[in-house]
């Protein structure tokens, strides 16, 4: 069996976008709207709180986890990201990166506290997403977290962005990337096999700051447009 790794056309793609983008801009991670990413930076850095070892798996150029930066010898903020470019923007952003696969991690078992991962499981097959939450069981520490985030392809919100972007971005040139439908009751469902409780599963809005907690409810059917999971070792 082939060894599960980043997919090459799709860091191609991101070298691309990057290129555009520079270090400090949230589009070079894919964001559209600087105020949706700080949302959503909002919600994760609440949930990070005081974790002494944080690790932001697939953290592009890490801003998701910037302001935690120079937080003092008790705290230590990693990232890990395969794209060469993406690691390059990261260290100018202060980040201690490492280049690597988040596939198969460069961690010894149960070192972390907090795990996050942001807007990377929309970009992959059901297998990977699932060996993805296995791998992260492995690294955290018994009682330590897994914070994902990611778009959910369902959302009525979201077709509808999705439907208006493709024809800009045929017109701008930017690169379309694969995605992958993972929906967060599956992903939910999947965490319990490695032993992952469920503490937090949300449908949000970020503009509005909105949160559903009944993911299948009509307004989370509407504007759920990011999953959002928080599981516990
Ligand atoms: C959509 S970007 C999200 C960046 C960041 N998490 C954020 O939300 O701002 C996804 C990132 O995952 C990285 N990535 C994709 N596959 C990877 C892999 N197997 N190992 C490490 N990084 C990977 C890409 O290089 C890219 O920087």
């Amino acid at each position: 069996m082939q060894p599960l790794q980043a997919d090459k056309h799709t860091d191609r793609l991101y070298e691309h976008l990057r290129s555009r983008h520079g270090d400090s801009d949230s589009g070079a991670n894919g964001y559209r709207l600087q105020t949706y990413f700080l949302r959503e930076q909002e919600l994760i850095l609440a949930e990070i709180g005081t974790a002494a070892t944080v690790a932001d798996l697939g953290c592009g150029s890490g801003l998701m986890v910037k302001p935690l930066t120079g937080a003092g010898p008790d705290r230590q903020v990693l990232g890990v990201d395969y794209n060469e470019i993406a690691c390059r923007d990261a260290r100018n952003n202060g980040i201690h990166i490492i280049r690597g696969d988040v596939f198969s991690l460069p961690f010894r078992d149960e070192v972390l506290d907090r795990v996050i991962n942001c807007q990377f499981l929309n970009q992959q097959p059901e297998d990977k997403a699932k060996h993805f939450i296995s791998e992260v069981y492995r690294v955290l520490k018994p009682g330590g977290r897994l914070i994902l985030l990611w778009r959910n392809d369902r959302a009525l919100i979201h077709k509808l962005a999705v439907f208006v972007y493709r024809y800009i971005d045929r017109f701008t040139g930017r690169p379309e990337f694969p995605y992958y439908d993972n929906w967060i009751d599956d992903l939910e469902l999947y965490s319990r096999e490695p032993g992952f409780q469920c503490v937090k599963k949300q449908l949000i809005f970020p503009l509005f700051r909105w949160r559903f907690e009944t993911v299948d409810a009509l307004p989370a059917r509407l504007f759920g447009a990011s999953c959002f999971l928080v599981l516990e070792k």
